[in-house]
């Protein structure tokens, strides 16, 4: 797999998406691949979803060795591999796909352990007992859910704009723990542990309509979009005095690390990325 001692062709990766042109993935695999002195490219590819499936398989026809997935085409990318791993299996959505000459297309989800190791390793949190929120129900969130239960929570509620979906998704993760599914009108306090924003609603810089009591004095406020500054959702945990809130910057590196693992065999170091990005947020 390791080309790197290869002549002077770089193996080609990327990252699809729609919007994709504000991630922060190429450089932060280029500042992987420097560490680990991997001799690859790493770009950003925009495809509409109705576009996904043929221009992604022209991308790996094309030699591309690997892609990361992200909004809206999650859910799609998990239909057009040929195996899933379990966590991908579970979640019903793929964040890595990698091209391997023996099994073809394998998709993977490292969306959850980016999040529980920026939680767990980069904050401090330990996640046992705790109660935890989640705003929304799509492909971000499904990636989320399987790695969170295994935490053994207090309780995880899943809380969503369409509440069917919210309903349906915690139906699917029944059997690893204590989870259910909701409106946003329907939630009600005590204050959580830990609330996740992972909706799109940040990217428009909208913030969902949430009743209130949710925040208390320890209460941590995530935010799965990143960027620059204060996103909706960050705002809103600092209004209402939540202890601490942040954005997905270290879910992001820590699920770009397992994605280089897949692809390469190597896991990078992100402290040095995460400080590197702290000068960029
Ligand atoms: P992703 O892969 O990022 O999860 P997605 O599958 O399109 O993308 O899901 C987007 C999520 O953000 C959904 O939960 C969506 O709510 P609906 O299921 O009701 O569509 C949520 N969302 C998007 N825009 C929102 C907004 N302005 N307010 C609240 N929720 C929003």
């Amino acid at each position: 797999m390791n080309s790197s001692l290869g002549p002077d062709k770089p193996d080609q990766y990327g990252v699809v998406g729609h919007p994709v042109a504000h991630s922060w993935s190429p450089f932060i695999h280029g500042m992987f691949a420097k560490a680990t002195a991997q001799n690859l490219v790493y770009r950003l590819f925009d495809i509409a979803p109705d576009d996904f499936r043929r221009e992604a398989l022209r991308l790996f026809t094309s030699g591309v060795r690997g892609l990361n997935v992200t909004l809206p085409h999650k859910q799609a990318a998990a239909e057009l591999v040929n195996q899933l791993t379990p966590r991908a299996e579970r979640a019903q959505a793929v964040n890595t796909i990698a091209f391997f000459e023996d099994t073809a297309l394998l998709g993977d989800n490292t969306d959850g352990l980016g999040l529980t190791a920026d939680l767990e390793r980069n904050l401090g949190m330990n996640l046992a007992d705790k109660r935890v929120l989640i705003l929304g129900a799509g492909g971000a969130v499904r990636g989320v859910l399987g790695p969170l239960l295994e935490r053994d929570l207090r309780a995880l509620v899943i809380a969503n704009r369409t509440p069917d979906r919210a309903r349906k998704l915690a139906t699917e993760f029944a059997d690893l723990g204590s989870i259910s599914g909701c409106g946003f009108g329907d939630l009600e306090g005590p204050s959580f542990d830990l609330i996740v924003n992972g909706t799109s609603a940040s990217l428009q810089g909208e913030m969902p309509d949430l009743p209130p009591g949710l925040v208390g004095k320890g209460t941590i406020c995530y935010d799965m979009a990143y960027g620059r500054g204060h996103t909706p959702f960050t705002l809103w945990g600092e209004s209402l005095h939540a202890a601490h809130t942040t954005k997905g910057w270290g879910m992001l590196v820590e699920q770009a690390a397992e994605s280089f693992l897949l692809w390469r065999g190597i896991r990078p170091d992100t402290q040095s990325v995460l400080q590197a990005l702290a000068l960029h947020a």
